[in-house]
């Protein structure tokens, strides 16, 4: 008799990134694929932090496990990078180094909620975040991530979904899929509502070192109270280009900390040392690497907005800035899934359909157009013209 598998499992969805490679497993155009599909950067990490790790290899205790949450030295070179990015006095204790943000996130939701309890989350949303909390039981109060004022959920919308099963109000900013970078304002205004409710504000800010200038993402963490309320998770795996590497973190208050600390310890008992240690030498080393990066992906949101101004282009760019576009494609009534199965097989383009991120969203293709060098989004665009 064959193994019984969970019904929970049934209905959670397929790595969506695995299924998009596979559509162009057997990919046989002469042309070069644009792939445009998973958000991983197209560059390897800095030549010194390769030495780095190389030389951390051969040392007798990086082998070893390390604390829950991370080792001393990073936890307090993370929280000074925090603090100084967010004009902000963050602690070490407040920082958790976790195995990447979606172990962060995992542990941030399993802390507040349990079966039966909701989330309150902007669609188009991370889909890994949905097959987490659909593996929980956890449910999904959607809210439209593209408000009346701009590309940012509504916090009215917000306060209106949230009942007694309510744990939490999860943001990603900047945005995947939408690229859309929420103004402070808006950020303040879910945090106050969260406040007021006795729940949490998870905000996912894995992609926050790619904004624009230098002014903080937000002002909350300036705030005394913001341990009561906010739980922010972070990701070195695109920034320091470690994804692999698997290394992320939380910053939050104690209480929820202590509970971060069972998910952690079970899941997998530290983070990767050897990256860890690879990290408290980007901090202190990359600055310099990090703000050519971050110049290098402002570049190439720039050559995407002006190739997608293209006049005879029927796909319409409805948001983008950090690391994504978010793109209304022309074939109404056609499934997304479709659409972009098409791009990849007979326009050698490589998206991921909008319905990969949440309910309504068929008409749309989120291209992760920072894996593409600003020389080829006229390509890209040429292309998306052919398609028509
Ligand atoms: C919004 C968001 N959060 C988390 C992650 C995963 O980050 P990590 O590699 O640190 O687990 C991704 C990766 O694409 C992401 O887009």
């Amino acid at each position: 008799m064959a193994i019984r598998l969970s019904d929970r499992m049934a209905h959670v969805e397929f790595p969506p990134i695995a299924e998009a490679i596979g559509w162009v497993a057997e990919h046989k155009s002469t042309r070069e694929l644009l792939n445009l599909c998973q958000a991983v950067p197209s560059y390897p990490p800095a030549p010194g932090l390769q030495d780095e790790v190389a030389r951390l290899a051969h040392l007798p205790g990086t082998s070893g496990y390390t604390d829950i949450f991370g080792v001393p030295e990073l936890r307090q070179a993370f929280a000074g990078q925090v603090s100084a990015q967010y004009a902000a006095k963050v602690a070490a204790e407040n920082a958790a180094i976790t195995t990447g943000c979606n172990q962060a996130f995992a542990a941030a939701i399993m802390a507040v909620a349990q079966p039966g309890d909701n989330i309150i989350m902007p669609a188009p949303f991370y889909f890994n975040h949905h097959m987490w909390l659909s593996m929980l039981g956890i449910e999904i109060k959607d809210i439209s991530a593209f408000g009346p004022e701009g590309a940012w959920p509504d916090v009215e919308a917000a306060r209106a979904k949230i009942d007694g099963r309510t744990r939490a109000i999860m943001l990603c900013s900047p945005n995947n899929p939408s690229g859309a970078i929420y103004p402070p304002q808006v950020l303040l205004g879910f945090f106050e509502l969260a406040r007021e409710r006795g729940i949490a504000l998870i905000i996912d800010e894995t992609y926050k070192d790619f904004r624009p200038g230098h002014a903080p993402a937000h002002e909350l963490l300036q705030r005394d109270d913001w341990p009561d309320t906010l739980i922010q998770l972070f990701s070195f795996s695109k920034i320091y280009a470690l994804a692999g590497y698997r290394l992320g973190a939380m910053v939050a208050g104690p209480a929820v900390l202590h509970e971060v600390a069972k998910v952690l310890d079970t899941m997998t008992i530290c983070p990767p040392q050897i990256s860890q240690r690879a990290v408290i030498y980007a901090i202190a080393e990359l600055d310099q690497w990090k703000e050519e990066k971050r110049q290098l992906m402002a570049d190439r949101l720039a050559a995407l907005r002006s190739a997608f101004e293209a006049p005879e282009l029927q796909f319409e760019l409805i948001s983008s800035g950090a690391y994504f576009a978010y793109v209304k494609h022309p074939f109404r009534g056609v499934k997304a899934k479709d659409v972009a199965k098409r791009m990849a097989q007979k326009h050698d383009v490589l998206c991921l359909p909008g319905s990969m991120f949440g309910p309504g969203q068929e008409d749309y293709l989120r291209f992760a157009f920072a894996n593409v060098e600003k020389e080829k989004m006229a390509m890209l665009v040429e292309r998306l013209v052919n398609s028509q």
